[in-house]
């Protein structure tokens, strides 16, 4: 602990210095006026990881963006780490809301601000520097894979068919993932399950033209009216979602895990001033810890219809589009709720107008173990550097390639995340406190010597 310590300390500086450089390339991988910046850095992760001293370093192409790869393997016998990460972001829009630019990382108040700060720049980077450390403190425990992806933030579609076609050289005990958060740095926690994900967009179109509001007003269909209502009427008066067969295969805690999730502190009046909010929403008969780690729900993303530009126009529009995306909880299937929610979608729509439904990307949910041995690893880590006990807990999050790893390799993950969901992800001015960062690296190493100590 004291050498890590040391060596985290000399070098903490660089290690900033590294992140920032990292954090300002625009990767953006939902805009193809980004591909330039993504692909440099994809070149730029590759290059860390061999400075660090990883071998076989290869910056892999895809039908999409490319998968950094990059290993370290001491001893055949030794079990073997597979670090995943994605070093693609989310859209910094709307931009005017930044207090500085999404892509010049700045410091204040001893947290970095930057778009991938937290999600998942800052936290990948972790695993980089922490393995830089242990190479030159020759404290390396475990050989050690690296997978750093670039399409996450878009559904990771490529990704299943890099792991279906490298399922050898990818073959691993655990896989490590630090992309999830903690409940606070003075109670330190590790995901134990994420939600899957059902994303969908649908149209609704009336009239086929934009009609004077006035000469036809009230004798069509306004298309922006009818989406409304239909999306309103996807939630009862409990909130619960009433989409046919929505709930079919979803099981139900036992009191012993509510009792569980819902020990972990949390305060709702606390939740309610961080958010501005007077009250909390949701599934009536759950807690709201419940309600974000156990429950499915169904979430509208974006709305569009009409006219909404300067000042005002009488239209009644020709149609209405919407992006609605649903989270899924143990057992139900992504491509299962898609085709529920479509025939749903579809039998409701009245006769004056037609609708369209259409999949976006989707994925799996997952419960991860906490009787394994990497489980018991990452909490000994954890006592070590945090001097207590890490509470688990359920994200409401998805990292689709979560459940994928499990079925294609057979290999599951511990959600090993530092960062907070105070940090902002996907909004304007995220952060990552420098705190969490080195706190990371510094803790990332024990997982490493506690994993190979309890595989013996
Ligand atoms: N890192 C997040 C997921 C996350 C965040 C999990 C916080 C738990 C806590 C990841 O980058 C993400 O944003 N995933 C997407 C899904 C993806 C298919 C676009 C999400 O959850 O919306
Ligand atoms: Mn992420
Ligand atoms: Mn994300």
């Amino acid at each position: 602990m004291q050498e890590i310590k040391k060596y985290v300390e000399e070098n903490k500086e660089r290690f900033l210095e590294e992140l920032f450089e990292l954090l300002r390339f625009p990767s953006v991988s939902a805009d193809p006026k980004y591909k330039g910046d993504v692909l440099k850095t994809a070149d730029y992760v590759a290059q860390k990881l061999k400075e660090a001293g990883a071998d076989q370093v290869e910056v892999c192409q895809t039908a999409g963006y490319p998968i950094v790869y990059g290993e370290k393997i001491v001893d055949a016998s030794l079990p073997t780490v597979l670090i995943y990460g994605h070093y693609d972001v989310q859209p910094a829009d709307p931009l005017e809301l930044w207090q500085t630019p999404p892509f010049e990382p700045t410091v204040r108040d001893g947290k970095i601000y930057a778009r991938g700060a937290c999600d998942d720049k800052g936290q990948f980077y972790m695993h980089v520097k922490a393995f830089e450390l242990m190479m030159q403190t020759n404290t390396l425990a475990c050989n050690v894979k690296f997978m750093i992806e670039g399409e996450e933030e878009v559904g990771s579609n490529n990704l299943s068919i890099f792991v279906k076609e490298n399922a050898e050289r990818l073959k691993a005990d655990v896989v490590l993932i630090s992309d999830t958060s903690m409940i606070s740095m003075e109670n330190p926690s590790i995901e134990t399950g994420l939600r899957g994900l059902a994303y969908m967009e649908v149209e609704v179109v009336g009239p086929n033209r934009d009609l004077h509001s006035g000469v036809y007003g009230g004798a069509v269909a306004n298309p922006a009216t009818i989406l409304c209502k239909m999306i309103a009427s996807l939630h009862d008066e409990n909130n619960h979602i009433i989409i046919p067969e929505f709930y079919d295969k979803v099981v139900d805690l036992s009191d012993e895990e509510k009792k569980a999730l819902n020990s972990a502190p949390f305060d709702l009046q606390e939740y309610r001033d961080d958010l501005n909010i007077k009250a909390e929403w949701g599934e009536q008969g759950y807690s709201t810890l419940e309600r974000t780690g156990t429950r499915p729900t169904l979430e509208v993303n974006g709305i569009w219809s009409g006219y909404t530009g300067e000042g005002a126009k009488t239209v009644l529009p020709s149609k209405a589009n919407a992006k609605i995306s649903m989270r899924l909880v143990p057992n139900q299937s992504s491509k299962e709720i898609a085709a529920i929610f479509t025939k749903h979608f579809e039998s409701i729509a009245p006769d004056y107008v037609t609708v369209k439904v259409t999949e976006h990307h989707g994925g799996e949910p997952v419960v991860t173990p906490t009787d394994s041995v990497a489980y018991r690893a990452a909490e000994q880590a954890i006592v070590d550097s945090f001097g207590k006990k890490p509470i688990p807990t359920r994200g409401g999050g998805s990292i689709p390639i979560v459940a994928l790893f499990e079925e294609e390799l057979g290999i599951k993950s511990v959600l090993f995340g530092f960062g907070l969901d105070s940090d902002a992800l996907h909004s304007p001015n995220e952060k990552y406190d420098v705190y969490n960062y080195y706190k990371g690296i510094e803790t990332l190493p024990l997982f490493h010597k506690y994993f190979a100590e309890l595989s013996k």
